[in-house]
């Protein structure tokens, strides 16, 4: 399944302009890994957020619409734990991976 989709990702990439590729096949990844370790709390695909401990929640939609918003930024942010959310360990290439599906919500 996932399978096929990387597969028709790849298929579309072959049609956009160069360099476009290797990003949109990271924004997939991101969005299967925001879907297994970050929907538990942060609203994405325009489901409905959540509040932990008192703290709203910001959607992916928002984080990235922040002002001066980068990809350091974003992987320096899921890199620290920082309480209400917690460290989640994922490797370098997902944090990468996270981070662009992140922004490609803007
Ligand atoms: C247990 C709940 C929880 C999970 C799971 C979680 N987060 Fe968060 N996240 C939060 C909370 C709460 C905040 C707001 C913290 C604050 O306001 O200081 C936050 C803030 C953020 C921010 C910063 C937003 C800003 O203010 O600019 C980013 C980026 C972020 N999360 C990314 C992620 C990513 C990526 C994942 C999955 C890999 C994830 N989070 C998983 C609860 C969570």
């Amino acid at each position: 399944m996932l399978l096929r989709t990387l597969h028709i990702a790849v298929a579309l990439c072959a049609l956009s302009p160069v360099a476009h590729g290797q990003t949109s096949s990271a924004i997939v990844r991101g969005q299967e890994i925001a879907e297994r370790a970050c929907a538990g709390c942060h609203a994405i695909n325009g489901r409905q957020g959540s509040t932990i401990l008192g703290t709203d929640v910001p959607s992916f939609r928002a984080i990235a619409a922040r002002p001066n918003q980068t990809p350091q930024r974003l992987q320096g942010f899921i890199m620290t734990p920082h309480r209400p959310m917690p460290g989640i360990p994922l490797t370098l290439a997902e944090i990468n991976d996270v981070a662009a599906y992140i922004l490609s919500l803007k």
